[in-house]
């Protein structure tokens, strides 16, 4: 069965004391999630990957990793970045071309595509956002999120029925494809979006930073 994507963001927050603090809740608290329908992935930052996984693993949590970014180079002498074999110890997944990451970091397409390349060739699954149905998407990825910039971290998601209309749009366009939908989730509204036939998940920003909402958003989901 195609499962649900929940994915939290945990963008630049978070030192190792918040973030085991914020583990420790998650599996005191998760025993509702239906994992056999839910795809639950958490993309902390780089500097956390490796005590997440171990995390991970030595409690047996169904959870899934993620990174929010990766070098567009291969391993080599790239002072201070993180490249997708590096990732693969860690993660299945790696969020790319996050609006912050297009803003921020004048990431283009060009470079996005780079990007999408070497997640896809040693293994890692991209999750690449895009702001609109018109952005292009590059041929290896099967997960796209529509994250319209004005949703992100406002408070006003869009509508469920605009995002619907997106996400059909960019399906048209490229077969086999899920769509998740990002900005401003919560746990009251997170079920009027997955429950749209073109939406397949969501991803999930600043209310994934209270461990105990980032829950009941992947129970609601
Ligand atoms: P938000 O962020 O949930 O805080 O709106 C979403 C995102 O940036 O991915």
């Amino acid at each position: 069965m195609d499962k649900v994507f929940i994915v939290a963001n945990l963008k630049s927050y978070k030192n190792q004391q918040e973030a085991q603090e914020w583990l420790y809740s998650l599996r005191t608290n998760n025993s509702k999630i239906d994992f056999t329908k839910k795809e639950v992935i958490i993309c902390p930052p780089f500097q956390l990957l490796a005590d997440f996984s171990s995390f991970i693993k030595t409690n047996n949590l169904p959870f899934k990793l993620g990174a929010q970014n990766v070098s567009p180079f291969p391993e080599g002498a790239y002072t201070g970045e993180i490249n997708a074999k590096q990732l693969k110890d860690y993660c299945e997944y790696v969020i790319i071309g996050h609006s912050e990451r297009r803003q921020y970091f004048k990431e283009d397409d060009e470079m996005l595509k780079t990007k999408v390349q070497q997640s896809w060739s040693k293994g890692v699954i991209p999750i690449f956002c895009v702001q609109n149905e018109n952005n292009p998407i590059p041929d290896e990825v099967s997960i796209v999120a529509y994250e319209p910039v004005f949703a992100i971290g406002s408070g006003t998601p869009d509508t469920p029925e605009n995002a619907e209309m997106v996400a059909r749009s960019i399906k048209e366009k490229k077969e086999n494809i899920k769509v998740l939908y990002g900005g401003s989730i919560d746990s009251l509204n997170v079920k009027n979006f997955t429950s749209s036939s073109n939406l397949g998940g969501v991803l999930v920003g600043s209310a994934s930073l209270d461990p105990l909402e980032f829950i009941r958003i992947s129970e609601n989901a």
